[in-house]
């Protein structure tokens, strides 16, 4: 897949397959999410490989839509206000790499921003100084949805003088 059809087509997978993902793969789009841009090579993000005791305690709705790996992505507060927002924008842009190179080679992800509250960093172990970017389910779509349609991009552009 080239890259525009990779993102054209990528989705947020809800319901997966059992079948397992080559953990090698697994580290191979983590290693490729880490050339993310990084304002003054902060590098904020932090991943937690989420096991089965803290997956059940987590208790996620469709429990992920069953995807056989789940994941959490943390991001690290910086020194200022600005720093903490860039180095999030930074994670965004690792979690979107990350995505991207799974879904080039037909593995889906499921974002949820459950990891967020209180009791889910509780139970994840998050550090104080961490925010938690997302909790992501990881594996072969049982089901692919529909494109959500997008606003045309022409609605959004403006032209300086
Ligand atoms: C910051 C962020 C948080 C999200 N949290 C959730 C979530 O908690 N649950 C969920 O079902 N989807 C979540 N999503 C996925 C969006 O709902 C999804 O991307 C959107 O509906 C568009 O669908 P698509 O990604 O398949 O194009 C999140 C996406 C982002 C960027």
């Amino acid at each position: 897949m080239d890259i525009l059809e990779t993102i054209k087509t990528r989705r947020n997978i809800k319901v997966f397959k059992s079948d397992l993902v080559d953990q090698d793969k697994l580290l191979l789009w983590l290693q490729a999410a880490a050339m993310a841009p990084n304002h003054r090579m902060t590098e904020p993000w932090e991943i937690y490989l989420v096991g089965p005791e803290t997956r059940a305690k987590l208790n996620h709705k469709t429990n992920f839509g069953n995807a056989p790996f789940v994941i959490a992505v943390l991001s690290k507060y910086g020194k200022t206000d600005i720093e903490t927002e860039e180095n999030a924008l930074a994670t965004a842009c690792f979690v979107q790499n990350f995505v991207l190179a799974a879904w080039a080679e037909g593995v889906g992800t499921f974002w949820s921003s459950m990891g967020g509250n209180t009791k889910n960093r509780e139970i994840l172990g998050v550090p104080e100084g961490y925010e938690v970017i997302g909790v992501f389910g990881v594996g072969y779509p049982e089901e692919i949805p529909e494109p959500k349609q997008r606003t045309p991009i022409e609605n959004k552009l403006k032209q300086l003088s």
